[in-house]
């Protein structure tokens, strides 16, 4: 596969990138730091043992920067048949609530420019007649939850707009993978308590790759999460309400 890659400088995107690169995938980095793409970039050559691993800036801040990203992996691939994205934000909900600016950053780089550099990653993806977006939303975005208001909605808009996705284009050969990760344990989650079936990115990421290679529409990682949200999914308002949920 030949991969452009948003988010692989950190957690699951690192674990995921190091997995495609050991086994022979090609991969051009996009990312804010000029710094750690180059330190992520040099880790996955030698990983991969093959090449070198382009990279070019792309800050989901920045929508201006995200026609460049891709004009500068399609050179550094000569053209891409896979775009994955782990690149996001979170924040408490108390932080959210008392910054308004905080809530307005999260809204916007985890929904609304997520969903724009999406649409040009699609958009190029299937000129060239289809391809993969693999996209990390969250198990957040399942119901609407007293710990996660705003970044739960944020991840809800995303699922959805990738499930709407996955139905218009999926004829056409654009393959749209959803990844619903549940608490994994990496820099974003620093300092917060693991609630039980916390994970590893490194057992994600393997579990994110068989679902790339199979084209699902949809995962959840790790494994325990798909029947956790099962259940999370049919409890009645009611009853969240007196969980305090
Ligand atoms: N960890 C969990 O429990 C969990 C649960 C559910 C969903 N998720 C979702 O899974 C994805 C990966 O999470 P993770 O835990 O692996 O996160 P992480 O370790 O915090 O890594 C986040 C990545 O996003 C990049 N990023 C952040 N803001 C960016 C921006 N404005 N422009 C470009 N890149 C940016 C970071 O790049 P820098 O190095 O430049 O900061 C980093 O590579 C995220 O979408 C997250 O919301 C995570």
């Amino acid at each position: 596969m030949k991969v452009v890659f948003l988010g692989a400088t950190r957690g699951m995107g690192r674990a995921l990138a190091r997995l495609m690169a050991g086994r022979g995938d090609t991969l051009f980095l996009l990312g804010r730091s000029e710094a750690d793409l180059d330190k992520s970039a040099r880790d996955l050559e030698v990983r991969s043992g093959r090449g070198t691993v382009g990279h070019a800036p792309c800050d989901l801040e920045k929508p201006e920067t995200f026609e460049a990203a891709l004009d500068a992996a399609d050179r550094g691939l000569g053209g891409f048949d896979t775009v994955v994205v782990t690149a996001g934000l979170f924040a408490r909900q108390e932080d959210l609530e008392a910054d308004p600016e905080s809530t307005r950053r999260l809204l916007t780089v985890d929904f609304a420019n997520t969903i724009v550099f999406c649409e040009a990653a699609r958009r190029r993806l299937l000129a060239r007649g289809g391809g993969t977006l693999c996209v990390f939303s969250s198990v957040a975005g399942e119901r609407g939850r007293r710990p996660v208001v705003l970044y739960g909605a944020a991840k809800a808009g995303l699922t959805r707009y990738l499930e709407g996705l996955d139905h218009k284009f999926h004829e056409q050969g654009l393959r749209v993978v959803c990844v619903k990760p549940g608490f994994v344990r990496t820099s974003m989650t620093d300092g917060l308590p693991a609630p039980p079936f916390a994970g590893e990115p490194e057992p994600v990421a393997r579990r994110v790759l068989r679902a790339i290679d199979r084209g699902r529409p949809v995962v959840y990682a790790p494994a325990p999460w798909r029947l956790v949200m099962l259940v999370i999914r049919t409890l009645p308002r009611a009853l969240m309400r007196r969980l305090r949920f």
